[in-house]
């Protein structure tokens, strides 16, 4: 039988270094943990900041699959070379960030634009990087239809592994995803392919299996934040509230080792809440959550919630609403 490989979404301010070892701790079952975008710049010098993510911890790098977002290929070989030297075996290319500061620049899902282009790009970059390189993308920009032109340049590569996010770029994270057009993409691509997008139950994953047993990989983002445990309980296991606690708690503690509890750990926490809460039934917490000001605050309502409320089956997705790609973000 066919073993499915779990890989935890890259997702920028959430899926850092700290929250990838937390959760790596408390809940088993995740291969591969993909690191948020990194976008190198033209001065080809790794930030402190970037620095920090790739430094080695209890995650071996076979489990890691560092970003880049550029559209650059000098940028991109040179930042990918760093990546190699750390000791890192693959690295992934960005080709789906909707976010309009990074689409106007032509980065992410602008580069989704013109075929002809990211032909070039890809050429420099498969001929320049030493390690293999793995894709990552939406179907285009307007239209799903776009996809059939974009596919026919990627199989040109020899791409390590396509994740397909079978939205377009104007359809950003929200609605259906477009299953026809990934069933295309089966048929039509040449690399080995992984599936992301709305994964939110071990049900979703299963019916995805099923649809398609040459699929290899899921990605799950969300539906992770939504249900720590839920690719322990795709592979069979429980979520436990035992554990839910010890690693929210886990998290909070290494999160105020090193940052400020109100400016940093409190933003930072109510990013995860926004889908932590879904595993609990309305109730008005969030409503509080997200006006309080202070960690003092914020802290016992996460605490009420983790060791006296119910758990929900499934995360309560209905109630997620549109996700704002960032509220100040031109589109
Ligand atoms: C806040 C946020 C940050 C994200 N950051 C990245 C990123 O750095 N790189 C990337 O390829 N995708 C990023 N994504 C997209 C996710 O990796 C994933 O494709 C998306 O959430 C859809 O999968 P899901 O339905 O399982 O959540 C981000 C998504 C969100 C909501």
């Amino acid at each position: 039988m066919r073993t499915l490989r779990y890989s935890f979404a890259p997702m920028e301010g959430i899926t850092g270094k700290i929250l990838r070892e937390v959760h790596a701790a408390h809940f088993p079952g995740v291969d591969r943990y993909c690191l948020p975008f990194l976008s190198p710049t033209e001065v080809h010098v790794l930030s402190p900041r970037q620095k920090r993510e790739l430094e080695p911890g209890p995650l071996p790098q076979d489990r890691l699959l560092p970003q880049l977002l550029t559209r650059s290929a000098e940028d991109f070989v040179w930042c990918a070379s760093e990546i190699a030297d750390l000791g890192f075996g693959e690295i992934n290319l960005n080709l789906g960030c909707p976010s309009g500061t990074v689409v106007s620049k032509g980065k992410g899902a602008g580069m989704l634009r013109d075929p002809d282009a990211l032909d070039r790009f890809l050429e420099a970059v498969f001929s320049g990087c030493p390690i293999p390189i793995s894709v990552k993308t939406r179907l285009g920009l307007e239209d799903p239809a776009e996809f059939s032109a974009i596919l026919s340049v990627l199989n040109r590569y020899p791409i390590r592994e396509l994740t397909i996010h079978p939205r377009t770029r104007r359809e950003l994270y929200d609605g259906p995803v477009h299953l026809d057009a990934f069933a295309a993409a089966v048929r039509n691509a040449s690399a080995p392919l992984c599936c992301n997008g709305n994964l939110f139950t071990p049900a979703s994953v299963q019916s995805v299996a099923e649809a398609f047993p040459t699929l290899e990989s899921v990605m799950l983002g969300r539906g992770l934040l939504a249900d720590p445990a839920l690719v322990t309980r795709c592979k069979g296991g429980e979520r436990t509230r035992a554990a839910l606690l010890a690693f929210h708690n886990d998290l909070c503690a290494e999160y105020l080792r090193i940052m400020h509890p109100n400016q940093a750990v409190l933003p930072k926490l109510k990013e995860l809440w926004a889908f932590l809460r879904l595993l609990f039934p309305e109730d008005g917490s969030w409503k509080r959550m997200r006006k309080c000001k202070t960690w003092a605050e914020f802290y016992p309502i996460t605490q009420e919630l983790l060791q006296n409320q119910p758990l929900l089956e499934e995360a309560d997705f209905p109630r997620l609403g549109q996700t704002a790609v960032s509220a100040s973000d031109p589109m």
